[in-house]
C-alpha cells in the first residue's frame, strides 16, 4: 500500500471536521433545523464560495446551493466557465434560520452572533481548503469572513484581504437576482454577477 499524501490528510481532517459539524451546537439553530449543511467541494479547490446559511431545500438535502439561489449560482458560474465540481460550495452559517408560517418555512436572516458563533467553521475549512480565492456571496458571507460590515456596492469586483490573509472577491448573492422584479435589471445584474465572477476566477488561476 501507497503511504498516504497531504493531500489524503487533508482530506481524512476535513471528513472528520464535517462529521463533527454534524452535531454542532455552538448557537440555537441547530434545535429547528434538519441538519448541518457543510461545505462541499474537493479539498484542494483554488476557488471557495460562501453563501449565506442553506434555504429550505439545503437543509433537507444536506448540500450547499441547490434550491432556488443555488440554480442561479449554477448558471452564473457555468457563464463564467467555472466547474461547480472542482470547487468549494460553503455557507457563513450552516443550520437553516427560519420562521414557521402554516407548513411553509420562510427564511430568517442570520444575525452577528449566529454569524460569530459559525465562524469557528469556516476558519477550518479555510485552513484546510487554502484557496487561492474566497467569493463572498453576500453581506452575511462577507461580514462571516471579514468580521465587518461589507459595503458591496463599493467593494465588489476587486481583490480584497482576509483577515487571516489570503485573497477574497465580494459579490451580491444570488437570491438577491431572484428578488428583482424587473426583468431588464434582473438580466444586468445577473451579467454584473457573472463579471464579477470572471474577475475572480481569472485571480484563482
Ligand atoms: N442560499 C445560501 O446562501 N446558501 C445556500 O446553500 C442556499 C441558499
Amino acid at each position: 500500500r501507497e503511504a498516504p499524501t497531504i493531500g489524503d490528510n487533508v482530506q481524512a481532517a476535513w471528513a472528520a471536521l464535517r462529521d463533527e459539524a454534524a452535531t454542532c451546537t455552538r448557537c440555537h439553530l441547530y434545535k429547528h433545523a434538519t441538519q448541518t449543511v457543510f461545505g462541499e467541494g474537493p479539498v484542494d479547490a483554488r476557488m471557495m464560495f460562501v453563501g449565506e446559511q442553506p434555504g429550505d431545500q439545503e437543509d433537507l438535502a444536506g448540500t450547499p446551493f441547490v434550491g432556488p439561489a443555488g440554480q442561479v449560482f449554477n448558471r452564473a458560474i457555468a457563464a463564467a466557465e467555472i466547474d461547480r465540481s472542482r470547487v468549494y460550495v460553503t455557507n457563513a452559517v450552516k443550520h437553516f434560520k427560519f420562521e414557521q408560517r402554516g407548513k411553509r418555512r420562510i427564511h430568517a436572516k442570520p444575525d452577528t452572533g449566529e454569524i460569530q458563533a459559525c465562524r469557528w467553521w469556516i476558519e477550518q475549512e479555510q485552513m484546510l481548503v487554502r484557496p487561492q480565492v474566497t467569493v463572498a456571496l453576500g453581506a452575511t458571507a462577507g461580514r462571516s469572513l471579514f468580521g465587518r460590515a461589507v459595503t458591496i456596492g463599493r467593494e465588489r469586483g476587486q481583490a480584497l484581504r482576509l483577515p487571516e490573509g489570503g485573497e477574497a472577491w465580494i459579490t451580491v448573492h444570488p437570491s438577491y437576482l431572484l428578488r428583482l422584479p424587473d426583468p431588464a435589471q434582473k438580466e444586468d445584474e445577473f451579467a454584473r454577477f457573472v463579471e464579477d465572477l470572471k474577475k475572480a476566477k481569472a485571480a484563482a488561476g
